[in-house]
């Protein structure tokens, strides 16, 4: 696929796409090789370049605060947790041949990979709800503006985030109020005062705020933020805190990148528990 056939909105052909690029950038010690996975050099690997050309490019302080103010209202539509896993389901993409299984299949494999671990049963909502907040696609956002790495705005970009070079491209790399390495923010100020790029972790960490233990917020609201998790390119901007409940983020990361398999969980043999775990946890219905 040639460059200027991409899509502005939708420069991956799913969402998956950038996911199976994580895979290619951070393989599996040890275990899966890496051919398993795409080939670097296919015409995908320019949609994933495009699609960090966009997100790089637009995802501002400014762009970052008009979204917030925009879905943190919660005011679009109202429904169970089970309606909201049907409506992702509608995101799954038949032309993308790595995708044959739907969004739901990652949510239970990730979370069902956390149970048999034996990790509590919060650590496991949180593997069936990560990427909830995907159906941000399904309100016509970009995908740029749903899925990616996350990282910092409102100071210096690092140069440890995937395709730093599109950086030249977003004004906030020429605005002195934001372009030092703690721009708007204060040396070791908690992450809790930093606002990230926005997309589907910030969404779901604030839809789920009031009712999983912070150490399962910290996992939704940062399992992308790749340059810090691998790269710990962002440690002056991190407070003890911080330090601790990365740990738990650290062990979260590996359930979301390596839990994909083939083999599609027994949707109908683990609804019982999995109705159970919600109620145990989440309202009735959710707002987004
Ligand atoms: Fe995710
Ligand atoms: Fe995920």
């Amino acid at each position: 696929m040639k460059t200027s056939e991409i899509n502005e909105n939708e420069p991956l052909q799913s969402l998956d796409q950038w996911e199976d690029d994580l895979l290619e950038r951070y393989p599996e010690p040890f275990t899966k090789a890496k051919e398993e996975y795409r080939n670097y050099d296919t015409p995908e690997r320019d949609t994933v370049r495009e699609f960090y050309r966009l997100n790089h490019r637009y995802q501002t302080y400014d762009f970052v605060l008009e979204k917030e103010r925009e879905f943190l209202k919660f005011d679009k539509k109202e429904m169970p947790v089970w309606a909201a896993f049907d409506f992702l389901n509608t995101l799954v993409d038949d032309s993308d041949p790595d995708t044959d299984l739907d969004q739901l299949q990652h949510l239970l494999q990730t979370s069902e990979a956390i149970r048999a671990d034996g990790h509590p049963d919060w650590f496991v909502l949180v593997g069936l709800v990560h990427d909830l907040g995907k159906v941000l696609c399904l309100f016509g956002e970009p995908q740029w503006a749903v899925v990616g790495d996350t990282f910092p705005v409102g100071c210096a970009h690092s140069d440890k985030i995937v395709y730093p070079e599109y950086f030249k491209d977003n004004p906030d790399t020429y605005d002195e109020r934001y372009n030092t390495k703690y721009g708007v923010y204060e040396p070791n100020c908690g992450l809790r005062n930093v606002h990230m790029s926005w997309g589907h972790d910030e969404y779901i960490y604030q839809m789920m705020k009031d009712y999983i233990p912070e150490e399962g917020l910290y996992m939704l609201r940062y399992h992308s933020f790749y340059s810090q998790h691998r790269e710990h390119a962002y440690e002056h901007l991190m407070d003890e805190h911080d330090h601790e409940m990365f740990k738990w983020v650290d062990k979260f990361n590996p359930y979301d990148l390596y839990s994909k398999s083939p083999v599609a969980p027994n949707w109908q043999e683990l609804r019982p528990y999995y109705e159970n775990l919600v109620a145990k946890y989440l309202p009735a219905t959710l707002r987004f």
